[in-house]
């Protein structure tokens, strides 16, 4: 008798290291759960043509948009930018902030681009653009999400929750940083 494990069973066993092997390797791809079944790295919010995919959008942008009273523009995020709250900023951006999501005027890509955007004056700002985005601050954002830009296409959106909108701001940053997750 031989000792030791015959061929097939060799392949067996190679068989099932592999597939725990793939297990291991989609599980590290997909990323963290996020609820309702769903993982990080496979979520979708992608939309389709004529969502502000298309370009760079302009950069930098001039932007006259009014400052926020001191104590609100100096406020930091309050929110670790951990993937659950970027992936609620995204869901709010793309999908789910009403009346309007702001990919329809900010693009799919944050480009500035949106569906809505032609026409626009002032452009819906472009979060892709770093020049422009870094001088403006967490609360400045915040501020105007809230209250929108008087005098220009920039709604208020005032039934969103400060957490919401640190959320969404998070998000934005995203889109200026060199990798997006
Ligand atoms: C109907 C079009 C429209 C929608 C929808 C819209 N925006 Fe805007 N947004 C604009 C325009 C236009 C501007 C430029 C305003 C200006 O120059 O003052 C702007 C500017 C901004 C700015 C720049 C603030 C600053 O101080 O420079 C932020 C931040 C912003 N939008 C966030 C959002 C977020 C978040 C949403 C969704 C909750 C949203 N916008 C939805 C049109 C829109």
């Amino acid at each position: 008798m031989r000792l030791g494990f015959s061929r097939s069973r060799k392949s067996i066993v190679g068989m099932i290291l592999g597939f725990l092997l793939f297990g291991f390797i989609a599980e590290v791809w997909a990323g963290p759960p996020l609820g309702h079944g769903r993982r990080f790295n496979s979520r979708h919010h992608q939309g389709h043509h004529g969502q502000g995919f298309a370009g760079q959008g302009i950069c930098p942008q001039g932007r006259f948009t009014v400052q926020a009273p001191d104590d609100i523009r100096n406020q930091a995020n309050p929110l670790k930018p951990s993937r659950e709250v970027l992936y609620s900023g995204e869901s709010l951006f793309q999908v789910e902030v009403q009346p309007v999501a702001c990919k329809i005027c900010h693009g799919v890509n944050g480009n500035g681009l949106g569906i809505m955007a032609q026409g626009l004056n002032p452009a819906p700002r472009n979060f892709t653009c770093e020049e422009t985005m870094k001088e403006i601050s967490d609360g400045q954002l915040f501020w105007v999400i809230r209250n929108g830009s008087q005098g220009t296409g920039m709604p208020p959106f005032k039934n969103l929750k400060d957490r919401e909108i640190w959320q969404i701001i998070h998000y934005l940053r995203k889109f200026s940083q060199p990798k997006r997750q």
